[in-house]
């Protein structure tokens, strides 16, 4: 059985000083997506960028703009992020819960819940929807799959396979199960993100896994072109 497997470019290991160059190298590798890693200092460790840098980016090319919201408050910046153009919008489940009593801190990470508030996230969900968006949930690697209840309400599963913040992470493989688990009930697109390589791709896929996601793997590879062309050949 063979299926399309899809490349999501992170610009977190792109060059900032150059992005419009970087963008257009995620173009012409035949990538499928433009990844946004945005973090707020408080869901995990450093701040990065919002939406003007989706504004900005924009206008430079065609292909769908998937904004990871690493943000403690993702209700406050969705219509910002809609407005700025991007196609899919992914908000973490762990935003919608109560924080295991280690992580509530100011400063303690990574964030994680054992359940969530299926109203509370439906709303912000039903929001990107109804603005033509893709809505997609996403799970930290110590938070079970606890979304059961809005399988049938989102339109994407983001599993998180390193601790969120950080570029050029160790792929954690105690999330295999849960890729394995999502699969069996969920007939949608499951990305995974965080150490993806040439050695964790192919098992990932293996898994269920449809979209990956890279920053280190496709801004560090002489030709990310040919980092695309394999990920794509794992169907
Ligand atoms: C991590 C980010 C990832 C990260 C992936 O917090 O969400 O998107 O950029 O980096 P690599 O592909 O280098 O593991
Ligand atoms: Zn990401």
């Amino acid at each position: 059985m063979s299926k399309n497997i899809q490349v999501s470019a992170s610009i977190l290991s792109s060059d900032f000083t150059h992005l419009a160059d970087e963008i257009r190298k995620i173009e012409s590798s035949g990538a499928d997506m433009v990844h946004v890693d945005v973090m707020d200092g408080h869901f995990v460790p450093p701040i990065t960028i919002g939406s003007i840098i989706v504004k900005a980016i924009r206008p430079l090319t065609k292909l769908p703009i998937d904004s990871h919201l690493m943000v403690m408050n993702p209700w406050s910046q969705i219509d910002d992020f809609i407005k700025a153009g991007s196609d899919i919008i992914s908000i973490h489940v762990e935003c919608y819960g109560d924080l295991r009593p280690a992580c509530r801190k100011e400063g303690a990470f990574p964030k994680e819940v054992d359940a969530i508030d299926t109203d509370r996230i439906l709303v912000d969900i039903k929001k990107i929807k109804s603005a033509g968006r893709k809505a997609y949930v996403v799970l930290n690697p110590g938070t079970p799959l606890c979304i059961d209840q809005i399988l049938r309400d989102i339109d994407g599963v983001l599993i998180m396979s390193v601790n969120p913040g950080f570029a050029n992470q160790k792929f954690m493989p105690e999330v295999m199960p849960k890729i394995r688990d999502l699969r069996l009930k969920f007939k949608g697109p499951i990305m995974v993100d965080g150490g993806v390589k040439e050695d964790t791709a192919p098992v990932i896929v293996k898994a269920g896994a449809d979209q990956l996601v890279s920053a280190s793997y496709f801004f560090g590879a002489k030709e990310p072109a040919q980092v695309v062309q394999y990920m794509h050949g794992l169907a």
